[in-house]
């Protein structure tokens, strides 16, 4: 484990720091701790500098759902300095004044602390400013950086700028030679005019191209204005504590870790189930399907934690390059393995939870014949001395009958039929669930003899949950990565929630032409 600034417990209701605390939190900064990247259950402060979030494409779903709620329970647990201030750049014909008030209801609706409190909300809603312009005008640049350069001055937010594009990744080349030509992508010293200090970081989500070629493009147009360090490619789930507690569940208990290989696990099974349809996202999801969706991200992620040899330190690198050794040593499927190993679905009509969700086909903004999948479920294996043999299963859906992501590890049966003999029924194999949401936690299955004479056996449970272990509600991932790049974790190397060098091996999985052979509807 590397050193860690000794960190102050949150105080819920305290939004206003006092300045020698900040001064306290800067020393240790300067001093070079390292923080840890995958931090315990417990949710501990850690304070950024004074900056300005510049949400770019601030009217979209996104802000609403995740980013508002995220910032305000930030604010709300005391993380952030009072200088902190966001700027909300998109088209729509907004004031200010309106968009704190739709920021509002964000929070009230989307939050999990909601109602917002009035003078927690009211000391947030002074640091957001509207910014009216087309994302592809030149000038609206420009005055986008008058407009910073005056927060500065009169926030005091010191000129560190965090871009959040939260905008389809076709338009990121685009935003991004635009803040390069206004002279808003450099960091400090190398600023064209205005603010000379001060850094400047980008944030990018995925999906991160279509394919590995255009990945790399991607890639190039933003290497071509920012540093590999000023560029944060995030992927939420590893912001999910349930995520960053999987390797303190492997690694920080003796128990685990002899039994985590192909001697002891028949196979493992990684499941992203959602209730939800596409929710309004047709143009976006039908370019898109549940393969680029959440398995390349989201499904990958959670099998590089589950799978990774053990990294020699706890760093953000170190893990980083662990999971990537996973990702390396994954067999690609090819030809005839993508008509055996794969399996592409599409939801129709029917019911979820008691509501009637429509056909995908009938979704505003998706092709009627579209061939996109909703549903698709892989057999991977790792070709590698651990993990040999042991098939994976990864699979993810939308408009499903449940809601639940989890990682469910199933054990070999004991090598010997001893009670079958005795005419008990074949004991079902251990189970061990990882509950990564919702009933966040962690289920041993384990047969148990039935109380009374003679001689039954059942399956029974084992079961931690964090609301009831910890009592302490947990952040949003929204919350714990839009934080770390304030702070910028793993700075200047990339971590493992900055997918930077990735040579992951899509083609196998994403060629329409394959996938089309799997069968669809
Ligand atoms: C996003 C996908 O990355 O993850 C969504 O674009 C999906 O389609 C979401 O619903 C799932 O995230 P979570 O945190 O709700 O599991």
């Amino acid at each position: 484990m590397t050193t860690q600034a000794p960190e102050r417990r949150r105080r819920p209701d305290d939004p206003v720091h006092r300045a020698r605390e900040r001064e306290v939190e800067q020393a240790h900064r300067a001093g070079g701790p390292r923080p840890n990247p995958l931090r315990e259950g417990l949710r501990l402060e850690r304070m950024p500098e004074p900056c300005t979030m510049i949400i770019c494409g601030a009217t979209g779903d996104l802000t609403e759902r995740k980013l508002a709620p995220a910032l305000y329970n930030l604010m709300l647990g005391g993380f952030l300095p009072p200088e902190f201030s966001v700027v909300c750049f998109a088209r729509r014909e907004w004031s200010s004044e309106e968009l704190r008030a739709h920021l509002l209801e964000s929070v009230n609706e989307y939050s999990r602390n909601r109602p917002a409190k009035p003078a927690i909300w009211e000391s947030f809603a002074r640091g957001i400013e509207y910014h009216r312009g087309d994302l592809k005008d030149p000038a609206a640049y420009v005055e986008l950086s008058r407009k910073l350069d005056r927060i500065d001055r009169d926030r005091g937010t010191a000129g560190n700028r965090l871009f959040y594009l939260a905008v389809p990744p076709s338009l990121y080349p685009e935003i991004v030679a635009q803040l390069d030509r206004a002279g808003l992508a450099a960091s400090g010293d190398r600023r064209p005019s205005g603010a000379k200090r001060g850094w400047t970081r980008v944030i990018v989500e995925k999906p991160f191209g279509y394919d590995l070629a255009s990945a790399r493009t991607l890639n190039h147009e933003i290497s071509e204005v920012f540093d590999e360090d000023q560029v944060f490619r995030i992927d939420h789930y590893l912001g999910k504590e349930t995520v960053q507690n999987l390797a303190v569940f492997r690694f920080g208990n003796g128990l685990f870790e002899p039994i985590w290989n192909r001697r002891y696990i028949d196979s493992v099974q990684i499941t992203v189930a959602e209730t939800g349809a596409i929710e309004g996202r047709g143009e976006f999801y039908d370019q898109t399907g549940a393969l680029r969706d959440v398995v390349q991200n989201h499904g990958l992620q959670l099998l590089g934690v589950f799978a990774m040899e053990p990294p020699v330190e706890f760093r953000a690198e170190d893990l980083r390059d662990e999971k990537l050794k996973v990702l390396r040593a994954m067999k690609p499927l090819s030809g005839r393995d993508v008509a055996t190993n794969t399996v592409r679905g599409q939801y129709v009509s029917g019911w979820v939870e008691g509501e009637r969700v429509g056909s995908y086909r009938d979704e505003p903004e998706v092709r009627p014949d579209s061939e996109t999948e909703t549903y698709v479920a892989l057999k991977l294996g790792i070709d590698s001395w651990r993990w040999a043999g042991v098939p994976l299963y990864v699979r993810a859906g939308k408009a499903l009958t449940s809601r639940a992501t989890e990682i469910a590890v199933q054990f070999r049966r004991a090598p010997l039929a001893l009670f079958q003999r005795a005419g008990v029924p074949q004991v079902e194999p251990n189970v061990l669930a990882i509950r990564v949401q919702p009933d966040e936690g962690i289920l041993l299955r384990f047969g148990a003899k039935v109380p009374g004479q003679g001689l039954q056996i059942r399956s029974v449970n084992m079961d931690f949950r964090y609301g009831s272990s910890f009592a302490v509600d947990s952040p949003e991932a929204y919350e714990t990565l839009v934080l770390d790049c304030m702070i910028g974790v793993g700075d200047p190397r990339p971590g493992p929630r900055r997918m930077g060098k990735w040579r992951w091996r899509p083609a196998p999985f994403l060629r329409r032409r394959q996938l089309g052979a799997a069968g669809g509807r």
